[in-house]
C-alpha cells in the first residue's frame, strides 16, 4: 500500500480501482487519470486555476438546458468531436466523409415530396439542391433517406428562435426513388456565429478566437444496410472555411454554388453521397 504522493500520484489512485471494474470502464478511467495527474504536474497548476476551471466547468453545465448543450459546444470548440468521430468513421477513399452533427438536428422531421421546399419563411436566397445517392460503384441507392437542416439567412436555425420562424423551417427529410436522386429546394446557406453567449464562448474570446462557422447545409443520409453519413456540404469561398470554430471543414465536403441562369432559383447546388455498407472494413 503506497499513500498520495506527487510523484505516484497517478498510480495510486488507479491501485484503488476495484477488481470485478469492467474492463473497457478501467482502461478509460486509467488512462483518463494519468493524463490528467501528467497535465496538472506539467503546466503546474495553481489553486486559483484549478478554482477558475471547476467554476468554468461548473457554468457550462449550468448552461444546460432542453435547447442548449453547452458541453457538446465544448467538445466541438476543442476539436474533440471532430477527433472522435473521425476514429469512429474511418471509410474507403470515395465514400463521403463525416463531420460534426452539431447541436441543431431535430428527429423526425417531416417528409417532403422530392422537389419541394424547405424553406418556410420566403427569406433568403433561393437554391436548389440535388444529386444521388450511390454506393462506392456509383450504384443508385433506393429507399435512402436524407434528412437535412440548415440555418436561415440571419444565421438563426428555427429552434433557436421558436417564436419568429415556422417549425421545421429549413428542414426536411426526402426518401429517393429507384435512381438514388435527390432535389430540393432551400436556400444558399449564410455563415453565422454559435451560440457565444456563454462560457464556451468566453472561452474563445478569451484564446483570441472567433465563434463563425462557416456556411453549410446539413445532411444525415440513413439506408438500410448502409453506414449513416452524417456530413454538411460546405459553401466553397466562404471566409470562415479555414477556421471554422468547429473544425468541421473537409476538402470533399466544399461545394461550389452555381448561379442558376434557368431554373426557378437564384443558386444550385450538386453533391452525391456515397454509402459504404455497414460491415465494410476502412
Ligand atoms: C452546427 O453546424 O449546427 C453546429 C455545429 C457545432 C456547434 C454548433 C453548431
Ligand atoms: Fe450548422
Amino acid at each position: 500500500m503506497e499513500y498520495f504522493s506527487e510523484e505516484a500520484s497517478a498510480q495510486v489512485v488507479n491501485t484503488r480501482i476495484g477488481d470485478g471494474t469492467d474492463v473497457r470502464f478501467r482502461t478509460i478511467m486509467t488512462s483518463l487519470v494519468e493524463h490528467l495527474h501528467a497535465f496538472i504536474k506539467e503546466v503546474e497548476i495553481t489553486d486559483a486555476e484549478w478554482g477558475e476551471a471547476i467554476d468554468f466547468l461548473t457554468r457550462t453545465g449550468q448552461m444546460c438546458s432542453e435547447h442548449r448543450q453547452e458541453f457538446i459546444l465544448l467538445s466541438d470548440t476543442l476539436g474533440v468531436s471532430m477527433l472522435v468521430d473521425a476514429i469512429n468513421h474511418r471509410r474507403p477513399s470515395g465514400a463521403t466523409e463525416n463531420t460534426v452533427l452539431g447541436p441543431f438536428h431535430v428527429c423526425d422531421a417531416p417528409i417532403r415530396r422530392m422537389g419541394e421546399t424547405i424553406t418556410l419563411e420566403g427569406k433568403g436566397e433561393s437554391c436548389l439542391f440535388q444529386g444521388r445517392v450511390v454506393d462506392l460503384h456509383g450504384n443508385p441507392i433506393a429507399q435512402a433517406t436524407i434528412d437535412v437542416w440548415s440555418d436561415n439567412p440571419e444565421g438563426f436555425y428555427d429552434v433557436q428562435q421558436p417564436d419568429l420562424q415556422p417549425r421545421w423551417n429549413n428542414r426536411g427529410r426526402f426518401i429517393t426513388g429507384d435512381d438514388g436522386r435527390y432535389c430540393f429546394i432551400g436556400i444558399k446557406p449564410v455563415s453565422y456565429p454559435i451560440p457565444d453567449d456563454g462560457p464556451v464562448g468566453q472561452m474563445l474570446a478569451r484564446l483570441g478566437r472567433h465563434p463563425w462557422r462557416p456556411a453549410h447545409m446539413h445532411f444525415l443520409v440513413t439506408a438500410p444496410g448502409l453506414r449513416r453519413i452524417v456530413t454538411h456540404t460546405f459553401v466553397a469561398n466562404d471566409p470562415y472555411l479555414e477556421s471554422d470554430t468547429v473544425f468541421g471543414v473537409k476538402n470533399t465536403l466544399v461545394q461550389h454554388f452555381r448561379r442558376c441562369a434557368e431554373a426557378n432559383t437564384e443558386w444550385q447546388a450538386e453533391f452525391d453521397f456515397v454509402m459504404v455498407p455497414e460491415e465494410i472494413l476502412s
